[in-house]
């Protein structure tokens, strides 16, 4: 080993005690273990799941960020540290949001659950969304597992059934659900307030206190009140197991942790898990025939459903491995906020109220709200930039970085074409697009698209290592730990890093005195591209794959560096590298203000 090369060695391992120690013989293996590092969550087997996004109609950005989009890059991650990763998503198809939609739209609920889902799908699909399976709530397997869950707990005594009174349609001939009872809010006067909630004025409203009520299905305005019967799941002598489960879990956000505390106080109510509606699991109990289940029973069920219909859906797979006795396995949930109180109270409740070992999870990863131009995005009222839309006017990465780069994490996170014009056009055209065109296209002009095997590193590459070798170890921890800010920061450093060590080592000058010199500044550059790219590609998936492409290694998830960066950046002399066109193509003042004009808050 050339003395330049261990002595800048001897310096990287005093900076990160994690690298091995020449001794260890270190340069002769091919061995990735002496680089791991601790983790948050140990296991080698992953299971993640994103909430699952309700079937209807196009979600928004806010919903992309708040789950789907951080467990894509997580999941991306893990498989590029090599974990056995499990990604499981679904459309949530019960519950009054379908019924309605599905009437909105003249359409069988079936039928419109079904086109939407090959809508969302799609979506999810352009997203770069990498999940193993991306399932259905109303799938048969659900409502046998639903029905299964019920029977379980009914049986170890947690289910009531309890008389209520509740308003009748007669013309509907069934009983309405608070939000299908319409009519005038008696705090502001909005006209269409529902009977759970006025849009008006934000109060909760029961659906006697609304002024002139009407059903919501028919127009009908002779609603009578009438005596019914449903089942509550008792969560409330749960409480104690409950707490208990959750003291032994780690690496909760804070507020995840207080928001599933507050909950687990002695007043929690025992949750009504039936609802009058027609459109769901049925309700396996005499005298619950015309009910189903409530639409938040069965949909965390629906993540292990969802398992079964990727188990089935080809040879080999075993859903139980990921969830039966699975003490191998650790498992994140992704979720906003308004989804702490079911996935850290409701849904366990089920799990370990049946008795069974199922697993529950580990870690619930939850986000604040993204807003929109100061405002709420908003599906009811359309408002906000919707998934579907940000496609049609620029590619998913765009949208993925900037999101990643500013999730809600800690508190509310604001949208704004402006900032998300600049800071596009900055981190990914100025910084990580220029990185890569400048050299790619030097190499091409200079060495012919070869790698160039003449010169040695000098002082500057061993600096350069060193520097990068700690980055690195910073940005696995940040994603090890769930940090998706500080990760995309991060991965924004290492890019800078890059572009500050090409603009001192200049390979444009000195190819006109010293050819070698030039050809290893040349070398460290491309493979300094290569390398941001891997790093960046749980984020920016189809930008990475272009440049890794140009290597002639794209089409497969790329390893995570686990070599000292001073032989990765040696690397591949002799290689050939492709012409790239420009991979980032800035958003222009006119495009900016189309964006305004289409996305801007009116
Ligand atoms: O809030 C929502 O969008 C729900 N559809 C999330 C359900 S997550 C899980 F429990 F299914
Ligand atoms: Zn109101």
């Amino acid at each position: 080993m050339p003395e330049g090369i261990a002595r800048a060695w001897r310096v990287a391992c005093e900076l990160n005690p994690a690298l091995p120690s020449m001794r260890e013989g270190f340069f002769m293996s091919t061995d990735s273990a002496p680089f791991q590092r601790e983790r948050a969550l140990p296991m080698a087997k992953i299971l993640i799941t994103s909430a699952l996004p309700y079937v209807n109609g196009v979600k928004h950005l806010g919903n992309l960020v708040g789950s789907l989009l951080p467990a894509d890059v997580h999941a991306r991650f893990r498989r590029q540290i090599g974990d056995e990763v499990l990604f499981i998503c679904a459309t949530d198809e019960h519950g009054t949001p379908a019924e309605l939609g599905a009437l909105r739209a003249g359409e069988a609920v079936d039928e419109f659950c079904t086109r939407q889902h090959v809508i969302q799908a799609d979506i999810y699909r352009r997203f770069g969304l990498s999940f193993d399976y991306f399932g259905r709530t109303s799938s048969p397997q659900n409502a046998v597992l639903t029905q299964h869950f019920y029977r379980r707990l009914d049986a170890a005594g947690l289910i009531d059934e309890r008389g209520l009174r509740q308003v009748w349609s007669p013309v509907d001939q069934r009983f309405l659900p608070d939000r299908y009872v319409l009519g005038t809010c008696p705090h502001c006067g909005h006209g269409e307030a529902r009977g759970d909630q006025c849009d008006g004025c934000g109060v909760l409203l029961d659906p006697d206190e609304l002024i002139a009520p009407r059903s919501a299905l028919s127009g009908d305005t002779a609603l009578e009140i009438r005596a019914t019967r449903h089942l509550f799941l008792r969560q409330s002598i749960l409480v104690e197991p409950l707490r208990s489960w959750i003291n032994q879990r780690n690496g909760w956000p804070p507020f995840v942790v207080s928001t599933a505390r507050s909950w687990l106080t002695a007043e929690l109510r025992d949750r009504c898990i039936t609802r009058d509606l027609a459109w769901g699991i049925p309700v396996p109990r005499a005298g619950f025939e015309s009910k189903v289940f409530y639409v938040w029973f069965d949909a965390p069920i629906g993540y292990i459903a969802a398992t079964q219909e990727w188990a089935q859906a080809a040879p080999g797979r075993d859903w139980q491995r990921w969830w039966w006795q699975a003490d191998d396995v650790g498992y994140i949930q992704f979720l906003g906020k308004d989804n702490v109180p079911f996935h850290a109270v409701s849904f366990p409740a089920t799990l370990l109220g049946s008795g069974e070992p199922w697993k529950t999870v580990d870690v619930i990863k939850g986000f604040h709200w993204l807003t929109y131009e100061g405002g709420k995005f908003s599906t009811s009222a359309q408002r906000g930039v919707f998934t579907d839309a940000a496609l049609e006017e620029l590619p998913a990465d765009f949208w993925r970085w900037w999101l990643i780069a500013n999730a809600p994490e800690s508190a509310d996170t604001d949208f704004s074409v402006p900032r998300f014009v600049a800071d596009v056009n900055k981190d990914l055209a100025d910084v990580f697009g220029n990185l890569a065109n400048r050299v790619i296209s030097f190499v091409h002009s200079a060495f012919d698209g070869r790698i160039p095997e003449s010169g040695e590193p000098s002082e500057l590459e061993l600096e350069l290592a060193v520097e990068l070798d700690r980055r690195i170890a910073t940005l696995r921890r940040h994603h090890e730990a769930l940090e998706f800010r500080a990760a995309a920061a991060e991965t924004r450093a290492i890019w800078s890093e890059a572009n500050a060590y090409l603009q001192q080592a200049a390979p444009w000058v000195a190819i006109k005195s010293d050819r070698a010199r030039a050809a290893a500044v040349t070398r460290t550059g491309l493979n300094l591209v290569r390398l941001s790219a891997v790093l960046a590609w749980s984020i920016i998936p189809e930008l990475s794959e272009r440049v890794l492409h140009a290597f002639g290694c794209g089409g497969s998830i790329p390893d995570w560096p686990t070599g000292p960066c001073l032989e990765l950046l040696d690397n591949h002399a002799g290689g050939t590298v492709a012409k790239l066109a420009p991979i980032v193509v800035k958003i222009d003042p006119d495009k900016a203000a189309h964006l305004a004009q289409r996305f801007g808050a009116a």
